[in-house]
């Protein structure tokens, strides 16, 4: 069954702005421990509009997204990313770092960055996160306080390697 469906797996960008703004809100609306709140939900699907977008979708039907934010042009963010509950823990986030950072190397871009919660915050959920995002190499970087108090802001990031680097 799992075969099957991860077969049935198309990872592509998103190039219509609607397109990207109703993928995010389908994705987080279903992850609601880590985007629960409205306000700022409705601020990621008009921030993506405007944003490289990839989503993979299992028989026609979007799994999970990540949109990035090209940070001059030598580095690049994940600037939100998300896999439903239902399909999570299938492969399906790494392959979408693993499309954006074929885009990123393609443009010459070979840092590749991302914020998310701090583990001196307790929230389980994003313990998950961040290890997510180390087991595909992410280095912790600093702990800032940008996102407010008690919401300790958590910089990773990850040195991209392309072809004829050694
Ligand atoms: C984080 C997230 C995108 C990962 O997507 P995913 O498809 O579940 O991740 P993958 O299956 O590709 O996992 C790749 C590796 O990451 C690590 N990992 C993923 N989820 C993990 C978890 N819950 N606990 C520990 N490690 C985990 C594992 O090493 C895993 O490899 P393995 O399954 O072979 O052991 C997804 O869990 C998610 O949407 N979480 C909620 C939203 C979120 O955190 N978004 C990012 C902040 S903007």
């Amino acid at each position: 069954m799992r075969t099957a469906e991860l077969a049935a797996l198309e990872i592509r960008a998103v190039a219509s702005p609607g397109e990207r703004a109703a993928i995010c809100r389908v994705v987080l609306r279903a992850l609601p421990a880590w985007f629960g709140n409205a306000e700022a939900n409705r601020a990621y699907a008009r921030q993506v509009r405007g944003l490289p977008c990839f989503a993979a979708f299992v028989g026609g039907a979007v799994v999970g997204f990540l949109a990035l934010r090209l940070q001059g042009e030598d580095a690049a963010e994940i600037h939100v990313m998300g896999v439903l509950p239902e399909q999570q823990r299938r492969g399906i986030g790494r392959q979408l770092v693993a499309q954006c950072e074929q885009f990123c190397l393609a443009r010459g871009i070979f840092l590749l960055t991302v914020k998310t919660l701090a583990d001196t915050h307790p929230s389980p959920s994003y313990a998950k996160t961040r290890a997510f995002y180390a087991s595909l190499g992410f280095v912790p970087q600093r702990i800032t306080d940008e996102w407010g108090s008690g919401q300790p802001c958590l910089h990773m990031a990850k040195a991209l390697e392309g072809e004829g680097i050694v």
